[in-house]
């Protein structure tokens, strides 16, 4: 039986011949999905039995996370289905296999990764029985596999971000044969079930509710390294959010690159604002977020859905990008300033005590002083409690990389630090005005700093530093916030 046909690889760019022919000891693997993938997983397992026996050990494994939310999520997928092959997890020094899922949203997000493979050579060279794994949006980009296919040939094994649900079976492949495998898809509209997750926390956790992107904001390579948007169906998001209730989860963060556009390609439609309705029905959560609105698709429906909820948390993440009417169009967002200006005023009309983050670009091709003191008048009047802000950088293969009018390095880092101070000296003030208040907060953890104290989030996602132990972490308590230092708070539980 051919088990690696063209036909299950429809779009590999770049496949190891081995991967079409059957895997040495594997000849039996199912072909249906997610069956297939536990098959391998088994097959891993017996490997690492067989380590264990040789090492006097179980194999080591790490997976280090670069980028968003949904990248972290990807990799506690990964923790997941290392810990059922039989890894023990361990610090990156000690691993016997390092997982790299790398993100390629900004250039300097690639060069980490480029640095870290030389230190992890140099680690390979003395222990040779090393595996070395890459993975996630950078691996997207033709010209990086490329370059590792030439330049770093001590990498095992290469997998994009359309075939992630495959790691079993790719890392099988590779413990089987010799060489690099490297196995990377251009787009699927396929999404495989009832894989397991690791989670970093017991209490809380992302759910992917849709991959991709369609939006192609003319900056940006999300589009082109996480394909099409496809949706998950209701029924498969509420009963992972149901199973991970029953496992002492009481915060899920739904997840997706545009929530607001959910479930547009789903048989019979179903809004964002009706999945939240479904998930906020799931007994046992108690806060419900989401990441990332974009500001063109966000409903008044979603608006009163989140105002009339109980667990729905009060913070939106909006990214503004720029204040600019003129640059959003360049950059193909589908609002003006005066649309994004009135958006803020509504949330803040319906939810006063709302907190707004954002995404800002500064240094966009052609972005001129005005442009930029448009900006700085939308982070003026929104009030932002936080955003992050961001060096233009250019990406190859999206239109503004093409852009001829690049704004000089100099100009960008002075409108940067120019945007920074503002954007902070406002958030100080903005962050502050619930001190004396007394807020639930979620305990997330002993406080790094101080062992006596506890940290824990708030609904508008404000961290709170409070006397406390671990007996508190993963439950919601109610605390007096005593004192804004910034951008956190310290406070006493009551
Ligand atoms: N340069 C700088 N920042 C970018 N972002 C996306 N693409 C780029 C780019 N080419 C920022 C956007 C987005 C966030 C996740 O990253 O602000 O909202
Ligand atoms: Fe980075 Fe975007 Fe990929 Fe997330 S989706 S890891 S931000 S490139």
């Amino acid at each position: 039986m051919e088990n690696y046909t063209d036909d299950m690889m429809p779009d590999a760019a770049y496949s190891d011949p081995d991967l079409k022919r059957n895997l040495p000891g594997a000849e039996d693997a199912p072909l249906q999905e997610p069956d297939r993938q536990y098959y391998f997983i088994e097959k891993c397992r017996q490997w690492a039995e067989r380590f264990a026996v040789e090492h006097g050990q179980c194999p080591r494994s790490c997976v280090v996370n670069y980028g968003c939310q949904m990248n972290a999520r990807d990799s506690e997928k990964l923790a997941g289905i290392l810990d059922q092959m039989g890894f023990e997890k361990s610090a990156e020094e000690e691993a016997d296999f390092v997982i790299m899922n790398t993100c390629t949203v900004r250039e300097n997000a690639n060069l980490k990764v480029y640095g870290r493979l030389g230190v992890l050579k140099a680690r390979k060279q003395k222990n040779p029985h090393m595996l070395i794994a890459l993975c996630g949006c950078m691996m997207q980009e033709p010209k990086v596999v490329e370059k590792i296919k030439k330049s770093y040939r001590f990498v095992d094994l290469i997998f994009g971000t359309h075939n992630i649900y495959r790691f079993a079976e790719l890392l099988y492949a590779r413990l089987s044969g010799d060489g690099m495998v490297v196995d990377i898809w251009k787009d699927t509209d396929k999404i495989v079930e009832n894989l397991p997750a690791d989670r970093k926390y017991f209490f809380k956790s992302g759910v992917n509710i849709m991959f991709g992107c369609n939006n192609f904001c003319s900056y940006c390579i999300v589009p082109y390294v996480r394909g099409r948007e496809r949706s998950r169906r209701p029924l498969e998001i509420l009963r992972e959010i149901e199973n991970l209730a029953a496992d002492g989860v009481v915060e899920v963060m739904l997840l997706g690159q545009n929530v607001n556009s959910y479930g547009k390609n789903l048989d019979t439609l179903v809004s964002f604002a009706e999945l939240l309705r479904q998930v906020e029905a799931v007994p046992g959560i108690s806060r419900i977020r989401f990441m990332t609105s974009h500001p063109k698709d966000l409903s008044d429906e979603l608006i009163q859905t989140m105002a009339n909820s109980e667990k729905i948390c009060r913070h939106m993440h909006l990214p503004l990008q720029s204040g600019s009417s003129r640059l959003l169009k360049i950059m193909n967002r589908h609002y003006t300033k005066e649309q994004y200006l009135a958006l803020v005023d509504k949330l803040r009309a319906v939810m006063p005590d709302i907190s707004l983050t954002t995404d800002i670009i500064v240094g966009f091709p052609g972005e001129t002083e005005e442009d930029f003191q448009e900006t700085l008048d939308v982070v003026r009047k929104a009030r932002f409690d936080s955003a992050f802000t961001f060096i233009y950088s250019r990406r190859t293969g999206t239109p503004a990389a093409a852009m001829e009018d690049q704004v000089p390095e100099d100009v960008v880092k002075d409108r940067f630090d120019r945007l920074l101070a503002e954007v902070q000296e406002i958030a100080k003030k903005t962050c502050a005005r619930l001190e004396g208040q007394t807020q639930p907060v979620l305990v997330e953890e002993i406080n790094a700093q101080d062992a006596r104290l506890v940290t824990g989030r708030l609904s508008n996602n404000l961290l709170v530093h409070f006397p406390g132990d671990a007996s508190l972490i993963g439950k919601i308590v109610d605390v007096e916030l005593t004192q804004c230092r910034g951008f956190y708070y310290l406070g006493n539980q009551r």
